[in-house]
């Protein structure tokens, strides 16, 4: 059953107490980190990933809200005394690497469902931490960024469209030759390195498309930028051109197309073809 909270307000609630709390971990970052192992996700953790993932905890809790946490840090847990109420996919900090690096994009996916599958995820927020704005959707009612609508483009020609790529390739199964022909074919290609906020930017008409074919992305990264694509307009399948339905787990990956119209999906597709 979809729980009837607000979630917008949650959301920027946990953007104030993400920012709050990433504050000195920001501060000290060129200090040597200390060793926490690897998260649920299988990447090594960094306290600036353990203090957002916290603050996102202890914000909803605040509220009074049940969940079952499914996120790429800490894993899966219940938190609160009916934690089937739904199921919070989470990606405490995506692009940690930019964010170490002092690159300044990088963001937090919080998606909400009612069951852990992609499919079930009915609203979701993907909050820019540089830029400070919030993207959220809410099913059937459409995309925002910072509370105003937004669509996807209607660029059709991929002369024209800005295409992302995710070009990190490392110890991924990427067919390079098909990898080839999407940079070979497109003009304006770009990878910024945080998959939730360039799915994002999709959706607010800001790049034309988003290609990862790495199997390895993980629903921790993406599930809320779905839905933020796909109510604004997006299409998104997998590279075999079939909708994707996966369990949300940390451990979940997958490949996908997210373009801003038909017609360019279908030429993306077509280059996988080719
Ligand atoms: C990473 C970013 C990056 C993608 C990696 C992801 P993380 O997320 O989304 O763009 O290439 O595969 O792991 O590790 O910073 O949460
Ligand atoms: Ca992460």
């Amino acid at each position: 059953m979809k729980s009837k909270l607000n979630w917008q307000q949650l959301f920027c609630d946990c953007k104030i107490s993400i920012q709050a709390a990433i504050k000195h971990c920001l501060e000290t970052m060129h200090e040597p980190q200390p060793d926490l192992g690897r998260g649920a996700g299988g990447d090594l953790m960094k306290p600036i990933d353990v203090a957002a993932e916290n603050a996102i905890i202890e914000t909803l809790q605040k509220s009074g809200v049940s969940f079952t946490l499914i996120s790429e840090e800490s894993g899966i847990k219940e938190v609160g005394s009916t934690p089937k109420d739904c199921y919070l996919c989470v990606d405490p900090i995506d692009g940690t690497t930019n964010l170490t690096h002092g690159l300044p994009f990088y963001c937090s996916s919080i998606a909400i469902s009612d069951e852990p599958v992609l499919a079930a995820v009915y609203t979701g927020a993907v909050i820019d931490l540089v830029h400070d704005e919030i993207f959220s959707a809410y099913e059937g009612m459409g995309s925002y960024r910072d509370g105003r609508v937004i669509h996807t483009t209607n660029t059709q020609s991929l002369d024209e469209a800005v295409i992302g790529l995710d070009l990190n390739v490392y110890k991924a199964k990427m067919n390079l030759t098909i990898g080839a022909a999407f940079i070979e074919n497109t003009k304006h290609t770009r990878h910024f390195g945080a998959n939730a906020l360039e799915v994002s930017y999709v959706a607010a008409g800001l790049t034309d498309a988003f290609v990862d074919l790495r199997n390895k992305i993980r629903t921790t990264d993406i599930a809320a930028g779905f839905l933020i694509a796909k109510e604004a307009g997006a299409i998104i399948t997998d590279v075999d051109n079939k909708s994707i339905n996966v369990p949300l787990d940390p451990k979940q990956t997958l490949n996908f197309i997210a373009s801003a119209n038909e017609t360019l999906h279908k030429q993306l597709l077509g280059l996988i073809k080719s």
